[in-house]
């Protein structure tokens, strides 16, 4: 699991350790790694937790060979989930810029894939995370929305190259869901630039809401489920511009 020391990450590596999975971790925040390592003891269920940065197709490397020496060369779940960016329209975005938020949100999901999925054995599951970013314009994120959406259309390549193998692959597309990551932009961006949590659905979605969904997506439950999204956002896809009325009802 990547980028599981907060927010989706940390929520959906409890939530696989509570039902009794082992786990293994990675994020390059130290001091929260080490926290959410801790909880996964409690729980009897750590592999292993490791400091880096997926981006490093090396460390990925390193990972992928403790992991094999720890779990006996298997692994049933993978979930793709680190990922994040900042805001610029696609013209202030410089090449190394771009060429960030492409290793941020394309090629480190892609490292993983190459390392992993060779420990996979039959019946394995994979759970990309990508954002409703993937569906829609993203004006200000233009390249992370890309990246997501070129996840999703992998995640589609791949639930049929792998099919033979039994693997089932699919993605997540949350909208705006309050953790650590999201906290950090709306910082950066100012409250005002930042968007709300103005879903359809009458509350705020969590952390929480998300790893169900991917918990179920890598269970027996979803045995006949593979090369799909599905979208944990309180109907913002289903919505497609419709919005709640100051009066009550929908507005287009
Ligand atoms: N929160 C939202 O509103 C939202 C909406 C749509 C999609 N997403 C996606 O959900 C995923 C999780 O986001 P979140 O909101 O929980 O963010 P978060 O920042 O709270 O948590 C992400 C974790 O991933 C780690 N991480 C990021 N890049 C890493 C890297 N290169 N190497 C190692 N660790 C790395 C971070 O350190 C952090 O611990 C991301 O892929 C994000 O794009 C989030």
């Amino acid at each position: 699991m990547t980028g599981a020391a907060r927010g989706i990450g940390r929520a959906t590596a409890l939530a696989f350790a509570r039902l009794g999975a082992r786990v293994a971790v990675c994020d390059k925040l130290a001091a929260e790694l080490d926290d959410v390592a801790a909880e996964l003891s409690e729980l009897d269920a750590l592999v292993t937790a490791r400091l880096m940065d997926v981006r490093d197709a090396e460390q990925v490397r390193a990972l992928r060979d403790e992991i094999a020496a720890t779990t006996a060369g298997s692994v049933d779940v993978l979930v793709n989930n680190a990922g994040g960016g900042f805001k610029a329209s696609f013209l202030e975005t410089s090449s190394r810029g771009e060429a960030a938020l492409i290793a941020e949100n394309f090629t480190q999901v892609t490292s993983c894939l190459r390392e992993f999925v060779p420990l996979m054995g039959d019946g394995a599951r994979i759970v990309n995370v990508t954002s409703i970013e993937a569906h829609r314009a993203g004006p200000g994120f233009g390249i992370y929305s890309a990246m997501k959406a070129a996840v999703e259309s992998l995640t589609k390549t791949l639930a049929l190259e792998l099919a033979e193998m039994r693997i089932r692959v699919n993605a997540v597309a949350p909208d705006m869901i309050p953790t650590p990551g999201d906290a950090d932009l709306a910082a950066a961006v100012g409250m005002s630039d930042h968007g709300s949590y103005d879903q359809p659905w009458p509350d705020d979605g969590t952390p929480d809401d998300v790893a169900g969904v991917i918990v179920f997506l890598a269970s027996g439950l979803a045995r006949f489920v593979t090369g799909t999204t599905v979208h944990v956002d309180g109907g913002t896809h289903a919505a497609s511009g419709w919005r709640r009325g100051p009066a009550g009802g929908w507005l287009l």
